[in-house]
């Protein structure tokens, strides 16, 4: 009798961008960090969105009334095509380091803790100095990064489970282990599975968690000048308890 033939079960890369944009809804009314990035939106006319992931915030800039010139830029070809369902914004394929605007943008911004994606001393200077000769002089570069004394990736382990049903009505079992705490750097996977634990994908990331000093030292290298600093999106100082690091800071 002939085999069924073998299916791998999987779960694709537009699958994982599709759901991304389910459990991380850009909403400013319900989310005060989305208000906080909103309101610094609706004051400039040129926005740079790096990192934009799928979009979503550039696309609520433009169904909310901004008139102005929006680019988001990423390197993750999945997220980017959910981005481009609104052509009225240039989206652009690349990493922060290769940017090669010059003097354009009034803002940039990068949300959901893209920041911390850049791990190397070397790609932080380029990102930073490609930010910056981005910027008008005058501009700002809005962004956060998880404060390291919170310590996130303790909870980033396969005990907190979360089950979900992805737009596709897929009943989806997700959960994070860490594999490596070096220094500031997390490394850790995040697996995709059924509801059964067969799983579908697995993505490895690393995020590095900086202070705000050692932060600082690499705007000050950027010729960034922090301007604002908070701890929380209602703009509260950074304390010790503070989860986040949040930073405005200026081209001069
Ligand atoms: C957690 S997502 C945040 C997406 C979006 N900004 C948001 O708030 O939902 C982080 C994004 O950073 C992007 N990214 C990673 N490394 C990058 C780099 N070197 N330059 C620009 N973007 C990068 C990833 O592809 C991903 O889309």
């Amino acid at each position: 009798m002939a085999k069924a033939p073998h299916t791998v079960a999987v779960y694709s890369d537009a699958d994982a961008a599709a759901l991304y944009d389910l459990l991380n809804p850009w909403d400013p009314e319900q989310w005060p960090g989305d208000a906080f990035y909103a309101e610094l939106i609706a004051d400039a006319d040129s926005v740079l969105d790096v990192g934009c992931g799928t979009g979503a915030m550039l696309h609520w800039a433009r169904e909310h009334g901004h008139a102005g010139r929006l680019v988001g830029l990423d390197p993750d070809k999945a997220a980017l095509a959910r981005a481009r369902r609104r052509m009225d914004i240039e989206w652009v394929q690349g990493v922060a380091a290769t940017m090669g605007w010059d003097t354009e943008f009034d803002l940039a911004i990068m949300t959901g803790h893209a920041f911390q994606f850049l791990t190397a001393d070397d790609d932080i200077r380029s990102s930073l100095a490609a930010v910056r000769a981005a910027l008008r002089v005058g501009g700002t570069f809005a962004f956060e990064t998880r404060h390291p004394q919170a310590q996130a990736w303790e909870s980033w382990n396969p005990s907190n489970v979360s089950d979900v049903v992805d737009a596709a009505d897929r009943a989806l079992r997700m959960w994070h282990q860490v594999e490596a705490v070096s220094d500031d750097t997390v490394t850790f996977t995040g697996t995709t599975a059924e509801p059964d634990g067969t799983v579908l994908r697995v993505d490895h990331t690393s995020l590095r968690f900086l202070d705000a000093a050692p932060l600082d030292v690499f705007l000050a290298e950027a010729e960034l000048e922090v301007e604002a600093r908070y701890g929380d999106w209602h703009r509260g100082p950074v304390t010790s308890t503070s989860k986040e690091i949040i930073t405005i800071a200026r081209r001069l």
